[in-house]
């Protein structure tokens, strides 16, 4: 077993209301952003975390939501000098920050690069005021514009865009149109998410009426098709960049790499070498759980057991478009493969769903589609 990259998860979970298809943890705002003590909460989480890693190098930061702009740029650069003092950075980290296109937000971009974020992942969604208005969005359309034109001309190694498709009443031309406008701004990246109905939100109660099946189909058809011939590259189910612009952070999630997670609800995935074990955390949900003092962060501590490596190697790693190094299994996994874990694999190649050579395996576009299919043989 060797250790594989680490990564930096922070939380924040607040934002200035609660959008209605959204089940991510997050709370609208109810009085004032607690930025310091949530802050002097998340370095002490970050302190105790420390001891798991061993001085081990992070290589990339992400600071996600709730809205993580909500903090000033001199908070995030608090957080950040606090994180640095505590944990290895590397020099060249990738440090993404989550932000609301919100015209106070926006004009923060400059803060926090001076804080040491290089890389801004923008929430846009749609550039049709009315799409904006049915998904609950507090930001127009020309706030959308002016937040992009901003990132844009901020001393950042790159920026993406988050768009969704699939939304109420949208038509395959307003669709390719929020792309259009999207890709005229030239981003590194950008996130294209159908929207999908989750459960325990208003959208779950009262769904409102979305495209149907032909005109979803065509949506993602067309749209990978105009994102292709712009020169972006699908690396992962929602993920498109120009090359060499992927998000580092998510990639390392998705080889099945390491790591940390602080704040409220935080997922974590650490690799302990020593014992040939994967262990998962999770931090305390709510924020008023999260910050009482008598409460410890940690929520669970699992350690994964060896029967469920193989499935979520490869629940992970088949996400992604690119070649998957085959020696990476016994790496990240501690185990070797199964002779029945091996017929899998070879049936699925048979079958059309993977390629493989002596190196690497590499999922094809039918086994993307069929994912479910492909991971049933390792559950
Ligand atoms: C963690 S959210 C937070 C980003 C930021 N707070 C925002 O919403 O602008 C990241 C992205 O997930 C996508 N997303 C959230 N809920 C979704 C849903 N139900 N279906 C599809 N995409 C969703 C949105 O594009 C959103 O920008
Ligand atoms: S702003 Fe983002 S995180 Fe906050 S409620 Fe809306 S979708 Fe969820």
């Amino acid at each position: 077993m060797r250790n594989p990259p680490l990564g930096l998860y922070i939380h924040i979970p607040w934002c200035v209301q609660k959008c209605p298809y959204c089940d991510f943890n997050s709370h609208g705002l109810k009085s004032e952003l607690p930025e310091q003590e949530y802050t002097s909460h998340l370095l002490d989480d970050l302190r105790q975390d420390a001891a798991l890693v061993n001085g081990r190098e992070i290589t990339t930061i992400f600071i996600g939501g709730g809205t993580p702009s909500l903090f000033s740029a001199s908070g995030i650069g608090n957080l950040l000098k606090g994180v640095k003092q505590i944990v290895n950075v590397a020099k060249n980290a990738e440090i993404t920050l989550e932000a609301n296109p919100g015209t106070v937000e926006a004009n923060r971009f400059d803060g926090y690069a001076e804080a040491g974020v290089n890389r801004i992942s923008m929430g846009i969604q749609s550039f049709q005021d009315t799409h904006l208005q049915a998904l609950g969005r507090i930001h127009d359309s020309q706030q959308a514009q002016y937040a992009i034109a901003l990132a844009n001309a901020a001393p950042l190694n790159s920026f993406n865009i988050d768009l969704m498709h699939g939304l109420p009443a949208q038509t395959l031309a307003n669709a390719l149109e929020d792309l259009q406008t999207g890709l005229a701004h030239n981003p590194a990246h950008l996130s294209w998410y159908q929207l999908t109905i989750e459960p325990n939100t208003p959208f779950y109660s009262r769904p409102p009426e979305l495209p149907d099946d032909d005109i979803l189909w065509d949506i993602q058809a067309k749209g990978h098709a105009l994102l292709e011939q712009a020169g972006y590259r699908q690396y992962e189910v929602s993920g498109y960049s120009k090359p060499g612009f992927e998000c580092q952070h998510n990639l390392n999630y998705w080889r099945f790499g390491d790591y940390l997670g602080i704040g409220c609800g935080a997922h974590g995935k650490i690799t302990q070498v020593q014992d040939n074990t994967v262990t998962r955390t999770v931090k305390v949900k709510h924020p008023r759980g999260y910050m009482d003092i008598a409460r410890p962060y940690l929520d669970t501590s699992t350690l994964v057991a060896e029967d469920d490596l193989a499935f979520e190697f490869f629940m992970n790693r088949f996400r992604l478009v690119e070649p998957c190094p085959k020696h990476t299994f016994e790496d990240y996994t501690g185990t070797i493969l199964t002779n029945a874990q091996r017929e899998e694999l070879a049936k699925a190649v048979n079958t059309g769903l993977l390629t493989e050579d002596e190196k690497n395996w590499q999922v094809t576009n039918t086994g993307r589609r069929y994912l479910n299919t492909l991971l049933s043989a390792f559950v």
